[in-house]
């Protein structure tokens, strides 16, 4: 009897739900939509296990308020051409404040382990030029990704998520990461993997970390 009991007990603290992921976003069901595990199939908005490495912690706060799109074409699971690419966002839940700041806490714990970080210097002029150049014609991401023009614009294809505040959105060393390899994150990656040289990857990084939101005209 009493044996029965500690393996009731073990099995209460191994599977309760508050030792898993953290239970605001379990209550809120942020998972009918988001992987927060690797296991498990692709689901209808972008996997959200390695947030604490990819968000800059002011954007999710402010986005979990008041959430934008950032995939006018939608997500692999879930298409978003009716309604103007608004479809996502209707469905999206808006959390009040005290929601927002708790879960953000929840998602920036969220992380995989053995990222590598890298030191990256700013860039001169001459090298965002260069880096933009690369951007637009030799590597062509604009095809796919929403950027700033030289007046401020947004410009660009939009099979990729918007980039055009990235740098208020994403960790830089995320991003550095991202370039070297979008498949430690997921198989299912539309995006092309690059061979680029680490000069190259590093000095994409910090010009993507220069496209903010202060400099949208
Ligand atoms: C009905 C499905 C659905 C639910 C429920 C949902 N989301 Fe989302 N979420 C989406 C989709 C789809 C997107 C992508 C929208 C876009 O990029 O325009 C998204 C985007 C996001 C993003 C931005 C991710 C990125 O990589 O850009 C965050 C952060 C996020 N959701 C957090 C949450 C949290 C926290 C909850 C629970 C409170 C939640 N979501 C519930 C569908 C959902
Ligand atoms: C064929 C289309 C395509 C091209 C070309 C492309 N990307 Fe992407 N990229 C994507 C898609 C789609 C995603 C979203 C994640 C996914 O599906 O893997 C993405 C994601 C990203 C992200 C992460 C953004 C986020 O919010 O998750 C960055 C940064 C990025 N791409 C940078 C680049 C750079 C730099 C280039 C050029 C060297 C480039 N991309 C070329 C399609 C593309």
């Amino acid at each position: 009897m009493k044996k029965i009991f500690y393996l009731l007990i073990s099995g209460w603290v191994l599977y309760s739900p508050q030792f898993s992921y953290g239970s605001l976003i379990e209550e809120k069901n942020c998972s009918a939509c988001h992987r927060l595990s690797k296991v498990g199939k692709e689901k209808k908005g972008p996997d959200l296990f390695y947030a604490g490495n990819k968000f800059q912690s002011a954007w999710l706060e402010e986005y979990l308020q008041n959430p934008v799109t950032l995939r006018k074409t939608g997500t692999i699971n879930s298409p978003n051409f009716l309604k103007g690419g608004l479809q996502n966002l209707q469905q999206h839940p808006i959390l009040n404040k005290n929601d927002a700041v708790n879960i953000t806490q929840e998602l920036m714990a969220m992380t995989l382990p053995g990222l590598s970080e890298e030191q990256i210097n700013p860039l001169t002029k001459g090298q965002i030029a260069k880096t933009k150049y690369e951007f637009e014609r030799t590597f062509s991401c604009i095809s796919c990704h929403q950027s700033l023009n030289l007046a401020g614009k947004p410009r660009g294809g939009i099979s990729g998520p918007s980039l055009v505040n990235a740098g208020n959105r994403l960790k830089e060393s995320w991003v550095a990461n991202w370039l070297k390899n979008p498949k430690i994150f997921s198989n299912k990656s539309r995006m092309p993997v690059y061979k680029m040289d680490n000069e190259t990857r590093l000095r994409f990084t910090k010009f993507i970390m220069t496209l903010k939101k202060e400099n949208l005209r």
